[in-house]
């Protein structure tokens, strides 16, 4: 059974060990799993990654890095992870369609409505099964980065992190069915067992779905 997962949240909130984690978690148990990450997973998104962070780029436009973000969304969707749902596969990416939203939307300021159809365009409208959003307060974020300001992304004040943070949380409440909000301050072991134990529950629920139209069926 196939099943597109996305972790969403902050700057240092913790989600790409919480993706690690339940990607090793499937694999022990012998599910067929795609770990990925955005912006990169397929060489040209790679390269476009290097361009939207890259300090040389300070110059960079609001519109530019949407539509960078979006370019290279667009590969990987159809590069990776499309064929590895077809493939029966559980998708976990980290970072999609929503830090977008959130990020240019809500942080730079960006209209949603054309980010919606961006989206839309660069996806084919491929919209995640399920979303964890790590959620931390943007200082908390911020500090334990701890890596000091290294790329061009990591220069934006903590003002437009809470912006950030806030739209997610609007974006949550707007899709209650969708996303699952998970307190990243606590400790890595605990969020990760809520993770799992929300992701068991959506399969078990597709599980009983899928048997349920198989009955009416009969
Ligand atoms: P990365 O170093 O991968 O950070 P993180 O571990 O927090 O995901 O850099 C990704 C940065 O790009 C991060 O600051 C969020 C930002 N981003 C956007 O602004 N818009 C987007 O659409 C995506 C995918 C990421």
């Amino acid at each position: 059974m196939s099943l597109f997962i996305t972790f969403e949240g902050p700057d240092g909130c913790g989600k790409t060990t919480q993706a690690r984690l339940l990607a090793e978690y499937l694999e022990s148990r012998g599910v067929p799993v795609l770990l990925t990450r955005e912006p990169g997973g397929t060489p040209i998104s790679e390269q476009i990654r290097q361009v939207l962070l890259s300090t040389r780029n300070l110059a960079m436009r609001a519109e530019t890095e949407a539509l960078l973000f979006s370019a290279a969304r667009a590969q990987i969707v159809t590069e990776l992870i499309r064929p590895a749902l077809a493939a029966g596969k559980i998708v976990l990416c980290d970072r999609y369609a929503d830090s977008t939203l959130a990020y240019q939307g809500y942080g730079l300021g960006l209209d949603l409505d054309l980010l919606r159809a961006i989206t839309r365009f660069a996806t084919g409208g491929l919209a995640p099964d399920l979303t964890f959003y790590v959620d931390v307060p943007a200082e908390i974020g911020l500090a334990r980065r701890q890596r000091g300001k290294t790329n061009r992304l990591d220069q934006k004040d903590v003002e437009y992190h809470a912006r950030v943070r806030a739209g997610y949380l609007e974006l949550a409440r707007a899709e209650p069915q969708r996303w699952v909000v998970v307190d990243g301050t606590r400790s890595v072991q605990v969020v990760q067992r809520e993770i799992r134990a929300r992701m068991l529950d959506e399969i078990e629920k597709r599980r009983n779905a899928t048997a349920h139209r198989g009955a009416a069926h009969d």
